[in-house]
């Protein structure tokens, strides 16, 4: 929201009166003097005037997981367990998953409880890379390196995805970054050449790297660097 609204939503102050505040430099936000009435203010934000606390501001939490197979990547499930269960119970709550992946996927799982980083991070015209390693069950032709730049058609979406790039590294691994995040989207693409996808790991989201200190299940918050990068 814009400072001058967020001022002039509380009871205390008008129009006028916020435009006076700001003139006069008294107001702060996240401690730095902010006179620009379209300062954007978020939950995150610790907004004052003067010494007068107006609103504390909510901790933002970025987190980067290893999500182990075996588990899904829902906020809730009946039958198994979710990643959520992987962190303490004071986090769950507040927390979102930015970027699911399947049940047997493992590797980098970002959690945030803010809603824009996740959706710079996730929408499509972002186009940040989404970086895989993939073990197929036949043997992965050389010709399919042009067929995933060239794109699939998606009857469902009624789409043809974007270029991708395919790295050969074995008969049956290769590297595979894509920039969107489709349902199922790497078997659907492995799919097309019959062949399945037999294990499946995210090493990376963007500038955002799966840490190589963390073993499936572990977590750690991301770096004041890590989380700008996005
Ligand atoms: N593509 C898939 O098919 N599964 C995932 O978990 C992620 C991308």
């Amino acid at each position: 929201m814009r400072l001058d609204r967020f001022l002039t939503n509380l009871p205390a102050y008008n129009r006028q009166q916020v435009r006076l505040l700001l003139v006069q430099r008294r107001v702060r936000v996240d401690g730095v003097v902010t006179a620009d009435p379209l300062h954007e203010v978020r939950e995150f934000s610790r907004v004052a005037v003067d010494e007068h606390v107006l609103q504390a501001g909510r901790a933002a939490r970025y987190l980067m997981l290893h999500k182990p197979a075996g588990c899904v990547s829902a906020t809730r499930d009946p039958a198994h367990p979710t990643v959520l269960d992987l962190l303490p119970a004071e986090l769950r709550d507040e927390l979102h998953i930015a970027g699911r992946l399947d049940y047997n996927t493992t590797g980098l799982m970002l959690l945030t409880n803010d809603g824009q980083w996740s959706r710079r991070l996730t929408q499509p015209r972002t186009k940040l890379a989404k970086i895989y390693r993939v073990h197929t069950e036949d043997e992965i032709g050389a010709h399919y390196v042009e067929k995933f730049l060239q794109g699939f058609y998606f009857a469902f979406e009624d789409l043809t995805t974007q270029p991708a790039q395919l790295d050969i590294l074995g008969p049956h691994e290769a590297r595979l970054a894509i920039v969107e995040g489709r349902y199922h989207q790497v078997k659907r693409m492995f799919g097309h050449f019959q062949n399945k996808v037999i294990a499946l790991h995210r090493e990376r989201m963007g500038p955002i790297e799966l840490d190589a200190g963390l073993l499936p299940g572990q977590y750690r918050d991301l770096r004041p660097d890590e989380i700008a990068a996005i």
